[in-house]
């Protein structure tokens, strides 16, 4: 069985109950207007089904598929998107929607290009926020929890593609990382 070296940090009671909380301040936001939700993918896939079911008013969803972890434990501080699959957002307000906010280079990123194409607005809802490594200047206005400098894997989240599956959120272990190093997994 997986996980067993995995400590849960945020549990399955706790992530509901703060997704809730989440989905009713984002209602409230932005009832009357014109939401487009653009979803990253793909760790933000459990978060954004589980978030989007309790936002009751008229809204778009797009998905981006991004990547800049390329397989290791830091990011490789090169964002890779695919221009060409973002929706047309003029006059939209643009909610964002991720997994994690880690140093903030994807969210930099992307926000770049979509504020190119003249939104009416832009704001971010992450589902993590882990606050120490995030460079100045970058937040996101929806955070469900500040967590500590620690790998994180499960809810969508994973490592090398593997542990999206977890319920919770749980800590990734050394002999976790020590297994998916080993020839077999090569
Ligand atoms: P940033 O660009 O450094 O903010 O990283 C954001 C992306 O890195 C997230 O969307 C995740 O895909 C990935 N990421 C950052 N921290 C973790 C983690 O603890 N576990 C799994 N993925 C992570
Ligand atoms: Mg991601």
């Amino acid at each position: 069985m997986i996980g067993q070296n995995e400590k849960i940090l945020i549990s399955q009671d706790a992530i509901q109950e703060r997704v809730c909380k989440l989905a009713a301040q984002i209602t409230k936001d932005y009832s009357g207007k014109e939401l487009t939700i653009l979803a990253l993918m793909k760790g933000s896939v459990i978060f954004l089904a589980d978030l989007l079911r309790l936002i009751p008013i008229p809204l778009r969803l797009e998905v981006l598929p991004v990547s800049s972890y390329h397989g290791g434990l830091e990011t490789s501080g090169i964002v890779s998107f695919a221009e060409h699959f973002l929706p047309d957002i003029f006059n939209h307000h643009v909610l964002l929607v991720d997994d994690i906010l880690d140093s903030g280079t994807t969210l930099k990123a992307i926000t770049a290009c979509i504020l190119e194409k003249k939104p009416a607005s832009l704001r971010s809802c992450v589902l993590l926020h882990k606050k120490v490594k995030t460079q100045p200047g970058i937040q996101a206005e929806y955070v469900g929890f500040e967590i500590p400098d620690a790998f994180v894997v499960g809810y969508g989240l994973d490592y090398q593609e593997y542990y999206r599956n977890f319920p919770e959120i749980r800590v990734l272990s050394a002999e976790t990382i020590a297994l998916r190093a080993s020839p077999q997994h090569q």
